[in-house]
């Protein structure tokens, strides 16, 4: 079994994406970040931290606009306007989720799609699903930057995919589907998850249920993904994969933590340093 390294991976694509941004403040151009965040989610703050100290850590210019959530609708959207039209600002991404009062799709769309680093303005998203060039959710590009990697051929491959969220599942699928494998989305109206695990050669969970994927659900050799991220009562940090059993019988598997989601901050980064690079002449 092999353990699929996020940690050293996202490590290695920083320290890149910083290399980058010295050669780019030389040519008078420092990548900006904007960053919304609405109410006092916990663990939106936590992501939110992460997301600002790793901008630091490469050399990013970035804000944090935290707002109330006894904020408008109206109120949000004037800021995101302001963002756009920000020249020191490269990419702009909205903490989700949003408290109930305000329209998420409604905000997504008032983001310019060319500062969409997150991948989710319908614009980024429908060209994704049809393989052209786009901002992708950061998250799905994250696990296709880990199977290029560990050379994870997907051509062919019966993959399964459990969860099917618009900033997950579905453009996980979608990548998927554009690198030639045959693609199952499962969700929580699926009949019988497990025969559709079984079957699967990768199998790629993101659904914030821990241990819903156990060992007998898998198939010897498989490759798991477990893009979820569950905090237990005993503060643990686990995923949707029941780790110690299913592992034994992996080919491949990511940990969690030190998974998928080092990848998720790396891919922002990295989407944001391409919407910066739009600015060099
Ligand atoms: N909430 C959960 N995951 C994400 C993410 O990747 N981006 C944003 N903006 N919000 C999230």
């Amino acid at each position: 079994m092999t353990l699929i390294d996020g940690k050293k991976l996202s490590k290695k694509i920083e320290q890149n994406i910083a290399d980058e941004v010295v050669a780019l403040k030389e040519k008078g151009v420092v990548p900006g970040l904007a960053v919304v965040l609405v109410g006092d989610d916990p663990a939106s703050h936590t992501y939110v931290t992460m997301k600002e100290k790793s901008c630091k850590n490469v050399g990013f210019y970035s804000i944090v606009h935290k707002m109330p959530d006894t904020i408008t609708q109206d109120e949000i959207i004037e800021t995101l306007e302001m963002m756009n039209n920000n020249p020191r600002i490269d990419g702009i991404l909205v903490q989700l989720p949003l408290p109930e009062h305000i329209d998420t799709t409604k905000i997504l769309e008032v983001i310019d799609p060319q500062k969409d680093v997150d991948g989710f303005h319908p614009y980024n998203m429908g060209r994704t699903v049809e393989n052209l060039d786009a901002f992708a959710p950061c998250t799905p590009v994250g696990v296709m930057e880990m199977f290029e990697e560990y050379n994870i051929d997907l051509e062919g491959k019966d993959v399964c995919v459990v969860g099917a969220s618009n900033i997950v599942g579905k453009p996980m699928a979608a990548l998927l589907l554009n690198k030639n494998a045959t693609v199952t989305v499962t969700h929580i109206f699926t009949k019988d998850l497990a025969s559709h695990t079984k079957k699967a050669d990768i199998v790629i969970v993101g659904v914030g249920v821990p241990n819903l994927i156990k060992e007998d659900m898998v198939k010897d050799g498989a490759i798991v993904i477990d893009i979820g991220i569950n905090r237990l009562e005993s503060g643990k940090l686990v995923g949707d994969v029941d780790f110690e059993n299913v592992s034994k019988k992996c080919s491949y598997i990511t940990p969690v933590p030190g998974g998928v989601g080092p990848m998720t901050i790396a891919m922002l980064l990295s989407n944001t340093i391409k919407a910066a690079k739009r600015r060099v002449i």
